[in-house]
């Protein structure tokens, strides 16, 4: 038995070093098919005295449980986010705030590291064994994904080089989880071979990976780690620079390309370096990570709400590539507006397959003097719609001629209107199936009705089979139940559900029923305060237009909007549809109201727990305001994740900056 133990502990290092010189140092010394031997050996001998086997073993990378909900669990320390800066100047400008604060003369010294774009994950190692692994989830609470975790090759199941009496018995690395480019497009394009829905990029696939319940079916996917941070109550590191280094000799897959920097100047440099030389990497990288070295430095500095005062992340520009206008199309929108889209040779920039563009209006097509089959150069920001920045005129075709609006719908031919003074161009057919569906995605969608289960596809579907014609008509969808049913894709669950949220939403606000109908110039935010100081249809359906105008930030463009769409007999039928259906067309009772922010102004800033509008109806709600710049007259400013330069601002001009737990403290 001796023997075999021996043999098997043999056979686990031999295994353990080969996979760290393929997987994290990219140098593998013996070939696959010696290396599967060496693996299938241990799996034979683990199968005939499984009581060996240990949780560090390479064959227990894939566990066979799956994961039915990724239980929620609390960070040790909370995993801070970055604020972002996107010039020289605002890297200047932290520099200095950090002199400032440290009290320093001379320069500082700064660690720089490439920006992985993929996903955060925090991994615990107790005794050189990994232990669990989650989520960032809101940086307080995570989700646990350790047998997501385990399958990635490069994460050590094992410390390399762990002495039981120096190293530390408990530690947790941060790093990200991340696709390589050239394993993302394999990876999609056998997704689509099989008729599978294929991810818009790196990021996405990885995240959507993560997510899988079968560890088996992650251990497929190509995923790789690179970790940046180490973090133990038991390790008295000095620097950042040197945790990167101990991360290497525990065999963590580091990021080669970090650097020391004596000054800002050099940070700049590194910057400015790797903004070109990101294409040459075989990962999508967004920016560079820069972080004050000194790790008493980083205490004394601290952090405000949810980023630290001590690092800061340099964003890249967006990324651009050439391509070709196939041709120009027109798109109708809800509003009847008519949208050129320049439809492109397909073309792979920052994470995606980009084939189209859109074009806004037609005065942006004659500013740029855009035309079909010109060489153009396209341009992406991180989730942004691709935009066209402009036309490589030397390449253009002699015969090429500019673009001329079109003069009848492309979806219902009839005659289109050019409204004076605006760049739109209109189709005023309101039959025009186009709009019908754009009005009818707009009525069910979150921010109006939100009914669930009534998305995009489902109506242009409902709309091309005659069941949907109107608003009104969502309301009578349950009398075709059983045709329903037989429509492929959908069944009897998925309609029962859908039915649930149509008899659900009968019971949304008057407010949203407003922004609900689509008027022009009727937004969220004035759709909100109309409902609240008209009450009910009936008033605003006879309301003078100075009546609307007395409303505060209510405009003529708003009022006149409200007038002509209520003078329309076709629009009052819509609402007299809509109120025999049982929605709510009157203002609920005033909401109970609280006078805790009475007097204070607040600006939000960063990806916030909850939609912008909710934390702002809250603010409203207890007698604040929210405004959207920061200014000596703001009381607070609430940051979220990655903050943008409204929290400089605030600290320049000492202006309390507070996270979320202490707003909802404050109206407690
Ligand atoms: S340090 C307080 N270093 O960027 C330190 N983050 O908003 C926070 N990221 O959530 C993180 N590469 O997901 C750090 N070398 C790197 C990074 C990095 C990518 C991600 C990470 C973080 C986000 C920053």
């Amino acid at each position: 038995m001796k023997q075999i133990e021996e043999k098997i502990e043999k056979l686990r290092k031999e295994i353990h070093e080969h996979n760290y010189n393929y997987y994290v140092l990219n140098q593998p010394v013996i070939s696959d098919l010696e290396f599967d031997n060496l693996l299938k050996e241990l799996e034979n001998l683990e199968a005939d005295y499984p009581e060996l086997i240990t949780k560090d073993s390479p064959t227990q990378r894939v566990g066979s449980d799956l994961t039915k909900i990724f239980k929620p669990v609390e960070h040790k320390y909370p995993m801070l986010s970055l604020s972002n800066t996107y010039s020289e100047q605002e890297l200047i400008d932290f520099d200095k705030r950090v002199k400032d604060k440290l009290k320093l003369r001379g320069d500082v010294e700064y660690t720089v590291e490439l920006k992985i774009d993929g996903v955060s994950v925090s991994i615990i190692y107790e005794n050189g064994i990994i232990k669990t692994a989650a989520t960032r989830g809101d940086g307080t609470i995570g989700e646990e994904i350790t047998a997501n975790v385990k399958t990635i090759k490069s994460v050590p199941l094992k410390v390399r080089n762990f002495d039981s009496n120096n190293s530390p018995k408990l530690f947790e690395v941060r790093g990200e989880i991340f696709m390589k480019i050239e394993d993302f497009i394999k990876f999609n394009k056998s997704r689509e071979k099989n008729g599978l829905k294929t991810f818009a990029n790196p990021r996405n696939s990885t995240a959507g990976t993560l997510k899988l319940q079968d560890p088996k079916l992650v251990a497929e996917r190509p995923l790789d780690i690179f970790v940046y941070y180490l973090l133990s109550d038991d390790l008295q590191l000095k620097t950042q620079y040197e945790s990167l280094k101990t991360l290497q000799q525990f065999g963590f897959k580091v990021n080669p390309n970090f650097e020391l920097c004596n000054s800002i100047q050099d940070v700049i440099n590194y910057c400015g370096k790797w903004e070109t030389k990101r294409e040459t990497l075989d990962y999508e990288i967004d920016g560079v990570v820069i972080k004050v070295n000194s790790i008493e430095q980083q205490k004394l500095l601290g952090s405000i709400a949810k980023s630290p005062r001590w690092a800061v992340a340099f964003k890249f520009r967006a990324k651009q590539a050439t391509t070709n206008i196939r041709s120009i199309t027109w798109q109708v929108g809800r509003t009847g507006a008519i949208t050129p889209v320049a439809e492109l040779e397909p073309t792979f920039l920052a994470g995606s397959t980009i084939s189209r563009a859109t074009l806004h209006n037609f005065d942006e097509i004659k500013r740029k003097d855009i035309r079909e089959r010109d060489k153009v150069i396209i341009e992406k920001g991180g989730d942004v719609i691709p935009k066209v920045v402009k036309v490589i005129e030397a390449e253009r075709d002699k015969s090429s001629k500019p673009v001329k609006p079109p003069d009848v719908c492309p979806e219902c031919g009839s005659k289109l209107f050019f409204p004076e003074n605006e760049v739109a161009i209109y189709c005023i057919n309101p039959e025009c199936p186009a709009q019908i569906k754009g009005s009818i995605i707009h009525f069910a969608s979150r921010g109006a009705m939100d009914i669930e289960g009534l998305g995009e596809s489902l109506i242009n579907q409902f709309v091309d089979l005659g069941f949907l014609k109107s608003y009104s008509d969502i309301y009578l969808l349950h009398k075709h139940r059983e045709e329903l049913i037989q429509i492929e894709g959908l069944g009897e669950k998925s309609v029962d559900k859908m039915l649930q949220s149509i008899e659900k939403s009968k019971s949304q606000p008057f407010s949203k029923l407003l922004f609900a109908l689509g008027i022009r110039y009727v937004g969220e935010g004035a759709a909100k305060k109309i409902a609240a100081a008209i009450g009910e249809i009936e008033t605003l359906i006879s309301a003078e237009r100075s009546e609307m105008e007395n409303i505060p930030d209510i405009g003529p463009a708003a009022s006149e909007s409200i007038t002509q769409f209520f003078k329309n007999p076709k629009n009052l039928k819509i609402v007299g549809d809509l109120k025999d259906a049982g929605l709510n067309f009157k203002s609920e009772e005033k909401k109970e109201t609280s006078e805790k922010l009475k007097e204070l102004t607040f600006v939000l800033t960063g990806t916030l727990s909850k939609p912008r509008d909710e934390i702002k109806d809250l603010i409203e709600a207890n007698g604040g305001k929210v405004t959207s710049s920061v200014s000596k007259n703001t009381s607070f400013v609430l940051a979220g994740d990655s903050p943008g330069s409204k929290v400089d601002k605030a600290e320049k001009l000492g202006v309390k900056i507070i996270g979320e737990e202490e707003f909802l403290r404050m109206i407690k």
